[in-house]
């Protein structure tokens, strides 16, 4: 036992293996999404009243949030939609104290959805293996150890290999890619669930032409970056090959916002003046939606999207 392991074992191990990240720690402690805020709920309470209206209004209707960490974006969905729609947390962490009663937590996403099934920032949490070129051009997996070391271990398999040629080439040595095959997988798991509505991935990610050359594994802790070592003290996370995932459309977060109507734009200064407590939440709100949409940040998060 040389204590090296391929990056996808690591990963499964450290985020929720026995004792593993995910397993213990609550997300909102450690890092900010746009699922934590009322804002993006207030987006997403728009697409899911889309959705029921296409669907017309079923009584089975149901938004449903696979990897609801907390289940912040359920507890404020459940002051913006109807009591007719049922609200479904899947986490593999407890259900929460204080979470609203409506709210249902499971720890496997149901078998069929009629409505809105959404995943926020789950999909990057995917183990995946990550390659690397060796001194002789040989596409090799890497393998870490639990401080963080890295090396090349075996030739990776055909089906990785096909994955990589076709959705990101690595040649010259010492290049590396992660292999995105497991959260194409979890796409697919999960567009098999929706019967009838909507399926949304939100996450950061790449496409074909903007790989990022050495690699995106990265880990936080505590609200801070820091080195990836799969030994669970932190969460270890890769962006999303968003292309590659299977969605019908891919959209920034910022575009995909901005379709449903929001809208980052300062409230009318006279507002201060007839009524300053209504003006200050007006401008909170806004910042929020700007944060939201900031293309340097939140909103160059994508948008994997498929309606049925
Ligand atoms: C990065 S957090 C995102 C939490 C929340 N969606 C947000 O955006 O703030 C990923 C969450 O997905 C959960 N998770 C990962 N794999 C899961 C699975 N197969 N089933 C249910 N939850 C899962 C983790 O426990 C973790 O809480």
């Amino acid at each position: 036992m040389t204590g090296f392991e391929p990056w996808r074992t690591a990963m499964e191990r450290a985020l929720y293996g026995p004792g593993g990240f995910y397993r213990r720690e609550v997300p909102s402690h450690h890092f900010a999404t746009s699922a934590q805020t009322p804002a993006f709920a207030e987006s997403i309470a728009r697409l899911a009243e889309e959705v029921d209206g296409r669907l017309g209004r079923p009584e089975s209707f149901a938004v449903v949030d696979v990897g609801a960490g907390g289940g912040d974006l359920l507890a404020h969905l459940a002051g913006l939609l109807d009591e007719r729609v049922r609200l479904v947390a899947v986490e593999l962490r407890p259900r929460p104290r204080g979470l609203p009663e409506r709210v249902e937590w499971r720890e496997d996403p149901p078998e069929s959805v009629e409505g809105l099934l959404i995943a926020c920032e789950l999909l990057d949490n995917v183990p995946c293996e990550a390659a690397v070129v060796d001194g002789s051009g040989r596409v090799r997996y890497e393998e870490v150890d639990r401080e963080g070391r890295t090396r090349p271990g075996g030739a990776v398999a055909d089906e990785d290999a096909k994955w990589l040629a076709e959705w990101w080439p690595i040649r010259r040595p010492g290049e590396r890619a992660e292999i995105g095959r497991p959260r194409d997988a979890a796409w697919r798991d999960l567009a098999g669930r929706l019967a009838r509505g909507t399926v949304l991935a939100v996450d950061y990610g790449h496409r074909r032409g903007d790989r990022p050359g050495g690699g995106t594994i990265s880990a936080f802790k505590d609200g801070r970056r820091t080195d990836p070592v799969p030994d669970g003290s932190c969460d270890i996370t890769a962006h999303v090959a968003v292309d590659a995932v299977g969605a019908d459309h891919v959209a920034t977060q910022r575009a995909s916002l901005l379709a449903l109507g929001a809208s980052a734009a300062h409230p009318p200064m006279a507002l201060a003046y007839e009524d300053p407590t209504a003006y200050a939440v007006a401008l909170a709100r806004s910042g929020a939606v700007a944060r939201l949409m900031d293309p340097e940040g939140l909103g160059a998060h994508w948008w994997m999207r498929t309606d049925r």
